[in-house]
C-alpha cells in the first residue's frame, strides 16, 4: 500500500498529490512515469511523475478529473492508500545522457500547457539543478487555470506566461510567445513540448518551420504500461510505436498527431457511460 502525505487541489479539477513510494522515488529519472491503482478493481491510470524527494522516499503526481476513475481519485486525502503505485515507467527525456556542459552550451525551450506543466517541471528543475538554464512557456486557459508558476519560477531561465483569454500574463495561446521570440531573433537548439494533443501538433507545425527540434510527450490511454496490450499504440515517422516503452517522448516532427488525437476519442462513450454510473 502506497500512502498520500499530501492532497492539495491547485485548481479547478487539477489535484497535487505526493505518495510514499520509496522504491520509485529513488530510481526515476525526469520524463518518466508511473500507473498509480486505488484498489483491486481500480483502473490503472499512467502519470507523469511531476516531482520526486529520493530522501523522502515520495513522488508527487498532478492530474485533472477528466474520467470516472480520476473523479474518484479526487477523492483521496492525506493518509488514504493506493493499492498500487507501478514505476518509474518508459524512458527517461533523451537529453538527461547528454554531457552536462554541452548542455549548458544549448539554449533550450519548454512549452508547458494546463496541466502540461506538472510534466514540465520536473525537467526544468533537474537542469536547473545541474546549472542549466532553461526558457519557458506556460500556457492555460484563464488565470485559475494556471498551476506551479511559483515553483517555475524558481527554476526557469526566462519565464513566459500566457493565457486564452488575457486574465493573466500575455494574452493568447503559446505558439504566440514562440513566434514572438523568434521574431525577435531568440534561437533554440531544441524544444520540448508537453500539453494537450492539440497544442503539441501545434507547437511542432511551427518549430518545424522555425528548424527546433522539439520533443512531445505522448499520453494516449494505457493499460499495461509495459508494452503488451498495444492500448498506446502510436504512429511515429509511420512505424507503430508503443508510448509506454519507446516514448512518453517522442520526435515531435515526425508523430502522426492526427490518429493519436482520433484513438483518444474512440474512448469517450465508454467515459461517459462511466461517469453516469460513478454519479448514480
Ligand atoms: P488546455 O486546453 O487548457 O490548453 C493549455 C494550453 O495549450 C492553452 O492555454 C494554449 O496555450 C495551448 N493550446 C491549446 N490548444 C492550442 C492550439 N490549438 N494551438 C496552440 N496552442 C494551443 O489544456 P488542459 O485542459 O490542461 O489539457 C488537458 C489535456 O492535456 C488532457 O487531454 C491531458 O491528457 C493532457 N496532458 C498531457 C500530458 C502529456 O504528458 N502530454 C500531461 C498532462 C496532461
Ligand atoms: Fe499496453 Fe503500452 S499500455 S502497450
Amino acid at each position: 500500500m502506497y500512502q498520500i502525505v499530501k492532497a492539495e487541489k491547485l485548481a479547478d479539477k487539477i489535484f497535487l498529490m505526493e505518495i510514499e513510494a520509496p522504491r520509485v522515488a529513488r530510481a526515476c529519472q525526469p520524463g518518466q512515469f508511473l500507473i498509480v491503482k486505488m484498489d483491486e478493481v481500480g483502473e490503472r491510470i499512467p502519470l507523469t511523475i511531476c516531482d520526486y524527494n529520493r530522501e523522502k522516499g515520495t513522488v508527487t503526481i498532478v492530474f485533472q478529473t477528466v474520467g470516472a476513475s480520476t473523479e474518484k481519485m479526487s477523492w483521496l486525502r492525506e493518509g488514504d492508500f493506493f493499492q498500487d503505485v507501478t514505476g518509474p515507467l518508459g524512458k527517461a527525456s533523451e537529453w538527461i545522457e547528454d554531457d552536462i556542459e554541452e548542455l549548458k552550451q544549448k539554449k533550450i525551450l519548454f512549452v508547458a500547457g494546463g496541466v502540461g506543466t506538472a510534466p514540465v517541471y520536473p525537467q526544468v528543475k533537474w537542469l536547473h539543478e545541474h546549472g542549466v538554464a532553461a526558457d519557458v512557456i506556460v500556457g492555460a486557459k484563464n488565470k485559475e487555470l494556471l498551476i506551479l508558476e511559483k515553483e517555475m519560477e524558481a527554476v526557469a531561465g526566462n519565464l513566459y506566461v500566457t493565457t486564452d483569454d488575457g486574465s493573466y500574463g500575455r494574452h493568447g495561446m503559446v505558439t504566440a510567445v514562440i513566434e514572438e521570440l523568434a521574431a525577435k531573433g531568440t534561437k533554440y537548439d531544441f524544444c520540448v513540448a508537453i500539453g494537450p494533443m492539440i497544442m503539441m501538433k501545434f507547437v511542432c507545425l511551427l518549430t518545424k518551420k522555425l528548424e527546433i527540434p522539439t520533443i512531445v510527450s505522448m499520453n494516449p490511454i494505457m493499460v499495461d504500461g509495459t508494452g503488451m496490450c498495444g492500448a498506446c499504440r502510436l504512429l511515429v515517422d509511420g512505424k507503430v510505436k508503443f508510448a509506454c516503452v519507446d516514448g512518453p517522448e517522442f520526435d515531435g516532427h515526425l508523430v502522426d498527431f492526427d490518429q493519436a488525437m482520433q484513438r483518444q476519442q474512440s474512448y469517450k462513450t465508454q467515459e461517459g457511460r462511466a461517469m453516469l454510473k460513478l454519479q448514480e
